[in-house]
């Protein structure tokens, strides 16, 4: 029986489309079947036709099987030739699957006149990397064809890459395109198109732009061309954007909108716009340092210094390592060197290969200028935080962020501001910080006159439970209270971001770029007048507004930190740092080079940034295919388990609302993953918060399990599932770039098992065994001790003069090296001096883990809300606290000198 229920788009329609394909393919099969005996199923007819309608208004999309061979199926199921109608799906399905059509060099590889023929396989030995163009121009189709026919012409033996047309006459369609055909490249638009389609477009309002044939009204072809054109590269800014033009190119060419690469004349033939085209993909596909490693790798060369791994030459020559080099193979030690030159770089001061890889990387993630960085995201917050601050310079950052900006800001002798993000207590998670709570800490500040110490605002975009911050929203009031305030957005999680169009305006370097251009015209500016008031005011009406930053004196100051080994391709410990500073030339590129230079291995390790160069350009070419089809796996993730009528009884995937107070969300979309395309970019736009969909928090506090318990011992240990992270009662499923649905299918498979498994066991429970069981569950189910909020910093590490709440967590740090000026205490000692009204200071960093954020830092005061909390914890992984000894905190002694050398 085939599926007739229509296939799901949540955000792309990749999957739909093969879903649809394949049940296609398999309801043609049995009609065939059926009309061998002479009776064609009626009922099989109407499924094969549903079919055919539902993938009609799609197909035009895609440049593979194309118009021309859609027609050629649609006349052989009308005139009931089912046999080669089967015939032909099968082999175009296949070729989808297998995407063999992307080997194709001269025809499709459906060839309709040989039906024999199997498709695809004749041209797969010769693959070259393939792609597809967008033209935008309303054609006949013959003269389409001939268009085809000409682009084909032009083709060489060596040309490196091969593509296809995809032909639409309209500004609507050409949106649609771009958002669903994850294959183009390319886009070449010609004047004439019109602003809406000539057909119905009703079946694919998800991917439609509502507003954009409203907005070419009344518009010139010159004007239209620039709307459509900014547009696109909003959607898919690595499409390289050409314009065709019958008349003024000259003067057309003058006046380009800089989305353009190019413009060509009409009438003088494409080949010249068919090397440029192929030009536009070599730049993106070139990775310069990559290259110049491989080059390097085959050069024969004498090793008389250091790394006598090179060329394998240490292991070739072993007794006993051999195996190493047939695990590694030859290659990865033949590009192990140390070389400098030779057409190698140095990543301290870097002038060729390396330089470059940089600049195409500055390129694909918007950034001004791109640091790679080879010991993770780690060391990437060390050197922001090093570059930019001075000791004394006040910083506000989320208590919740990694250790690494913990430690970053203790090294650099910040004076931090800990923010409080809210919390999830039901979960034991934390969200992210609201505005409202960072711009009361400024205004805070500001009030204390402190606001000139005031350097840094550092928030983790996404968190790890997929939390996602207004990145814009944020900085622009920020900007208004404090103007030159820099930021250090830590997107570890987040650099596969800037390939999805929803995503990117939530990205730093977009951000930095779409409000610096705000800043900058003149309509701000003219807006900025009219509000002018209403940004003076007392604090309280301030927090309550929507606050402008003055334009004449807000700078755009922007880091980000991306592991991008954790979302994109890298070796493991392969980082970027992004910027976007206005002043960075003036007044941050000597100190960036010095913490550069402080935390960077003069031994970089040449593989990491090699996979660096390559995961942006993979990244450039497919990152918007990938992260759809990664969006898309994980909402299937999510509908499979809580459809699942046995899981759901176990579990859920928390929901949006779940995740995120209604405060933060204006939209008032409890789920807006689960409406679409459409819905889940109005959350978007809109909300103070929004969650990441590629995240899978699963709540599983039926189960009496705990999270740590389930990843470790069912996850794990039976089905060799890995995870990152849990909390008391949820475990947390990471989809990536990687996630193939087959892996989806198994983790389904494994939570139904684990599920029946805990059925089967309690069945067989005894009555003081179930009891103990409803006991386990119960508490997974019910609030734990409440998250505990940052205490605040013992006065000798705070500001003497002023009630702010800033502190230096150096001082204290440092305080703790001297053994005699600390002290272990047991926990119940440890209340038992708060109980007494005697302050318990921490000398060191306390991190269970999870939740991985520090619930206590040197200097801060003990709470009993913290003790409460800590003894909740069961997690057997606390850093910084010894079990048997308890807590490392200040002696009071020590305190009081301290607080005496303050005054
Ligand atoms: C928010 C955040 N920032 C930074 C890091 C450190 O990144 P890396 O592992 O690349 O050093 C992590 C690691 O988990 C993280 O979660």
């Amino acid at each position: 029986m085939v599926d007739t229920s229509p296939a799901r788009a949540y955000t792309s329609w990749w999957q739909a489309r093969s879903d649809t394909w394949s049940r296609l393919e398999e309801a043609s099969g049995q009609l065939a079947g059926t009309a061998v005996s002479g009776q064609p199923d009626s009922g099989l007819i109407a499924t094969t036709s549903g079919l055919l309608d539902a993938l009609a208004p799609v197909e035009r999309y895609w440049a593979f099987p194309g118009p021309e061979v859609n027609r050629r199926m649609r006349d052989l199921f009308a005139s009931a030739s089912y046999g080669r109608f089967a015939l032909l799906v099968a082999r175009i399905s296949r070729a989808l699957v297998t995407e063999s059509y992307r080997a194709s060099t001269g025809s499709l590889p459906v060839d309709l006149d040989d039906e024999e023929d199997e498709p695809g396989e004749a041209h797969a030995g010769q693959a070259r990397p393939y792609f597809e163009v967008l033209v935008v121009e309303p054609l006949t189709r013959a003269e389409e064809q001939a268009l085809r026919e000409e682009v084909h012409s032009w083709r060489r033996a060596d040309d490196h890459f091969v593509y296809e047309l995809v032909v639409v006459g309209s500004a609507e369609e050409a949106v649609i395109a771009a958002r669903l055909n994850a294959n183009l490249q390319a886009c070449v638009i010609r004047r004439r198109f019109t602003p809406t389609a000539a057909q119905d477009l009703s079946s694919l309002a998800d991917f439609a732009d509502t507003s954009i044939a409203r907005d070419l009204a009344g518009r010139s072809p010159d004007e239209r061309t620039q709307i459509l054109a900014r547009r696109l590269a909003r959607l898919r800014p690595e499409l390289d954007l050409y314009l065709m033009s019958e008349i003024d190119v000259e003067d057309i060419a003058g006046h380009l909108s800089h989305h353009f690469r190019r413009v060509f004349h009409a009438q003088e033939g494409s080949l010249e716009l068919h090397l440029s085209i192929l030009a536009g993909v070599t730049a993106r596909y070139r990775t310069p340092f990559f290259e110049a490693l491989r080059h390097y790798s085959h050069r024969p060369t004498g090793v008389f210094h250091a790394l006598p791994i090179s060329q394998g030459k240490s292991i070739l020559r072993s007794h006993w390592i051999g195996d190493m080099l047939g695990f590694y193979g030859l290659d990865i030690f033949l590009a192990e060197t140390s070389a400098t030159g030779g057409g190698l770089d140095s990543l301290l001061e870097p002038t060729g290969p390396l330089r470059q890889a940089q600049q195409l990387a500055a390129e694909a993630f918007g950034a001004r200028r791109t640091f790679f960085v080879t010991n993770g995201t780690s060391t990437a917050n060390k050197i922001v935080a090093q570059a930019l601050i001075t000791p004394g310079d006040i910083v506000l950052v989320d208590r919740n962020c990694h250790q690494s900006h913990h430690y970053g800001l203790m090294l650099a002798g910040a004076h931090v501001v800990y923010l409080d993000a809210y919390p999830l207590h039901e979960y034991s998670m934390y969200g992210g910080v609201p505005l409202r709570e960072i711009k009361s800490r400024l205004l805070a500040l500001r009030a204390a006159g402190k606001l000139d110490r005031v350097k840094l605002l550092m928030l983790t975009n996404c968190t790890f439970d997929g939390i996602v911050y207004d990145v814009e929203r944020v900085m622009e009031e920020c900007l208004a209270i404090k103007p030159d305030l820099v930021f250090l957005w830590d997107e570890a999680w987040f650099a596969f971001a800037r390939f999805h169009p929803v995503y990117r305006p939530r990205t730093a370097m977009r951000a930095a770029r779409t409000l610096a251009e705000r800043l900058r015209s003149p309509e701000y500016r003219a807006d900025y007048s009219r509000h002018m008031e209403e940004q003076a005011g007392d604090d309280e009406a301030l927090l309550g507004r929507r606050l402008l930053p003055d334009p004449a004196r807000a700078r755009v100051r922007v880091y980000a930190t991306q592991s991008t080994h954790k979302t994109l391709t890298s070796l493991r410990q392969g980082s970027m740092i992004h910027v976007h500073d206005q002043d960075f030339a003036h007044k941050v590129e000597e100190s960036f080079h010095e913490a550069y230079m402080t935390h960077t291995s003069t031994s970089p390790n040449y593989q990491i940034l090699a996979s660096l160069d390559l995961g942006r350009r993979q990244a450039s070419l497919e990152g918007y295919e990938l992260v759809a089809k990664q969006i898309e796996s994980a909402m299937r993730l999510r509908e499979a388990i809580d459809d699942h009528p046995l899981l759901a009884r176990y579990m859920h995937t928390l929901t949006t609302a779940e995740l995120i107070p209604a405060e933060f969300r204006p939209s008032g979309l409890d789920r807006p993953l689960h409406g679409g395309l459409a819905s889940m970019a109005q959350a978007w736009e809109t909300d103070e918060f929004v969650l990441d969909p590629s995240r899978v928090s699963l709540y599983i506090g039926p189960t009496g399990i705990d999270g740590a318990t389930f990843k470790r011992e069912q996850l794990m240990d039976k089905f060799g599932i890995q995870i990152n992270t849990t909390s008391r009662n949820t475990v947390l499923f990471m989809t990536n770039i990687g996630t193939t649905r087959s892996s989806v299918a198994y983790l389904i498979e494994v939570l139904v098992k684990i599920v029946r498994d805990l059925e089967e066991g309690l069945a067989e429970m005894s009555p003081a065994q179930q009891a103990a069981h409803a006991r386990a569950v119960l508490r997974q189910t019910s609030p734990s001790a409440p998250l505990p909020d940052f205490s605040g910093f013992h006065p000798a590490f705070l500001d003497p003069a002023a009630g702010t709440p800033e502190g230096d967590v150096r001082r204290a740090f440092f305080l703790s090296y001297d053994d005699t000026n600390c002290e272990y205490l047991p926990a119940d000692d440890a209340a038992q001096r708060l109980d007494a009204g005697q302050p318990v200071v921490s000398a060191t960093f306390v991190t269970p883990y999870p939740p991985g954020f520090p619930v206590l830092v040197p200097g801060q005061l003990f709470s009993p809300q913290i003790l409460e909390f800590m003894r909740s914890l069961d997690t057997p992984e606390v850093h910084g606290y010894d079990p048997q000894a308890g807590y490392r905190v200040h002696t009071a002694k020590a305190l009081e000198i301290a607080q005496d050398e303050r005054a």
